[in-house]
């Protein structure tokens, strides 16, 4: 098969982790006896340093005329003071909307190798496994009228009033359900939707049109929750929660949650996915304060490259391996530092670049031992 990648680095960390995803990728596409066409563009900071547009329409192009897009992060400390649409996340929030990527998943998976890297008791975390299916491209994220008055009314300094709206149509609600109760019938057939249906009409909403799809899917357990109780229960009982369906927003800091309790957040992938291409990029940020020393953690960029595989190619086979590599590099006790716990010294940290090399070694390893590799070539 052949796969045509948009690959978007953007800033901070984005570039180390996502050089790792990419060499794993070119491994198993060997293995597998497919060919891997890439081209780069840029988004976030390093286009509105090159172009003053955080993406820039040549991005944009590439992306729609790809199969898939892989990105690393977005984010730079350096535009904290740029005007909204001028700032690098402005570029990402721009690129899932002209790519109609409404469905975000994100994956919160329990590795048994990590059981001392999550705060919570081993036996609480034990078997968690999450799928956060977060909508992407409406509530507050997208709303408007949204801004900041230049003057308040009354135009006495210190008065300035902003505001965002949160916004949902009812078809934009039931097409996200309908991801996560068809995910939910591959999975453990149970859905939590979390809102805030106490205090949010766009909840009530919610909660009515979740209600609703849920009757199409009579094998699936829905259940609600409000999302401050949601938040409790997802360091309480972990390993509850199947499907987490929720808005923008509340889905944008359940995973960050549900990253810290899996032990870290650079370990969560991410795909976005439901309009022509996909964009599949690790839910970790930029990290700026350890851009450039190669102490990252590249294995969310990793498992969303595997996430690609699996959701624009169907290619499960090849995804299931990367999984697979990514478990026996942490089952041999590979760690990069943010998995450390341990006393300085006592255990060393792998640099980005040397856990890339230890999943590519896993793919290779594990895809020579098996026959497909002399098959295809022969
Ligand atoms: C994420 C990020 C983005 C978001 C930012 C960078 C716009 O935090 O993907 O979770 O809020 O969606
Ligand atoms: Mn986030």
């Amino acid at each position: 098969m052949l796969l045509n990648l948009t690959i978007l680095p953007g800033d901070g960390i984005g570039p180390e982790v996502t050089e790792q995803a990419v060499l794993v990728l070119h491994a198993t596409t060997d293995a597998f006896g497919h060919e891997l066409r890439l081209q780069r563009k840029l988004i976030g900071g390093a286009a509105l340093a090159a172009a003053n547009d955080p993406l820039p329409a040549d991005t944009v192009q590439a992306c729609l005329s790809s199969s898939a897009v892989l990105l690393g992060a977005v984010g730079s400390p350096a535009y904290d003071h740029n005007p909204s649409h001028l700032r690098p996340e402005a570029g990402l929030l721009r690129l899932r909307r002209e790519l109609g990527a409404f469905a975000n998943l994100r994956p919160a998976v329990f590795f048994p190798a990590l059981e001392d890297c999550s705060p919570l008791r081993a036996e609480l975390v034990r078997g968690t496994d999450i799928m956060i299916v977060r909508e992407l491209l409406g509530g507050a994220y997208f709303g408007t009228p949204r801004g900041i008055s230049e003057t308040s009314p009354s135009g006495a300094p210190g008065s300035r009033v902003a505001v965002n709206t949160m916004r949902y149509s009812e078809q934009e609600i039931e097409r996200i359900a309908r991801v996560a109760f068809d995910l939910a019938m591959k999975r453990r057939r149970k859905v939590l939707s979390v809102d805030k249906a106490n205090v949010l009409e766009c909840s009530r909403l919610w909660r009515e049109v979740v209600t609703r799809v849920a009757k199409d899917y009579s094998e699936v357990k829905l259940s609600h929750q409000y999302v401050d109780s949601a938040a409790m229960l997802l360091v309480q009982r972990p390993a509850d929660f199947d499907v987490l369906l929720t808005e923008n927003m509340f889905g944008d800091i359940l995973s960050d949650q549900a990253g810290g309790v899996v032990g870290s957040l650079g370990l969560l992938a991410s795909a976005s996915i439901g309009g022509p291409v996909g964009l599949y990029e690790p839910v970790h940020g930029s990290a700026p304060d350890i851009a450039g020393k190669g102490i990252a953690n590249p294995l969310g960029a990793i498992l969303s490259a595997a996430m690609l595989l699996r959701h624009s190619f169907q290619l499960e086979q090849e995804a299931v391996c990367i999984e697979t590599s990514v478990s026996s590099a942490l089952d041999e006790g590979f760690r990069t530092a943010d998995l450390l716990r341990t006393p300085a010294g006592e255990q060393a940290a792998l640099s980005t670049a040397e856990m890339g090399h230890r999943v590519v070694k896993a793919v290779v390893d594990s895809t020579a031992t098996t026959s497909q590799r002399k098959e295809r070539s022969a």
